[in-house]
């Protein structure tokens, strides 16, 4: 007859254990509660867009416009055209779009928050809804967010 030796019984114990811990714990759930949010469910707020707004006049509107409308330098960055353009994506993919590529002139010089700033300033230009918290310049969290279109008005 064979008996399994109590440290594995423990041991099998314990492995389940640490996997449900995992599963239900800290690293898993605040991605898992973020999923399905959208950027019409109030990602920014108000005051960060005023930020936004000032960061964007100095670093962006001579090629994108201050109105946002865009012109022979640099398309809108307000309008159906953009938005539908970035619906499916994330703001992670946006996010790192401007982090990257932009200012046109001088790609990648601004800071983490300067982008997410700008970021929540251009949600707000395109009338999608502010809340209580700021756009945080994180890629789990932004990644979580995903852009959609409005819903047609009724
Ligand atoms: C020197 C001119 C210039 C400046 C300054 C500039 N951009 Fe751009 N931007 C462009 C051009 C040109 C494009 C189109 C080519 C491309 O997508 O890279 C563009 C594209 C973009 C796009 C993608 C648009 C789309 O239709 O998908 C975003 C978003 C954007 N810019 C954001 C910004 C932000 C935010 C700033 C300020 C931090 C900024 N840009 C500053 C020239 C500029």
């Amino acid at each position: 007859m064979t008996k399994t030796p109590a440290i594995l019984v423990i041991a099998a114990a314990t492995g389940v254990a640490v996997t449900i811990g995992i599963l239900s714990g800290s690293i898993v759930r605040p991605v898992a509660a973020q999923a399905g949010r959208t950027i019409l469910d109030g990602v920014y707020n108000d005051e960060q867009a005023a930020r936004g707004k000032k960061l964007y006049v100095v670093s962006c509107s001579s090629c994108h416009q201050e109105g946002l409308q865009g012109a022979d330098l640099a398309p809108a960055l307000k309008g159906d055209d953009f938005v539908l353009k970035w619906a499916g994506y994330s703001m992670q993919d946006l996010f790192d779009k401007i982090a990257t590529t932009m200012p046109g002139d001088a790609p990648g010089t601004l800071a983490p928050q300067v982008n997410a700033d700008i970021a929540s300033f251009i949600l707000q230009a395109n009338k999608f809804p502010s809340g209580h918290e700021e756009l945080k310049p994180d890629a789990p969290l932004l990644k979580a967010i995903a852009i959609t279109p409005k819903p047609p008005a009724p």
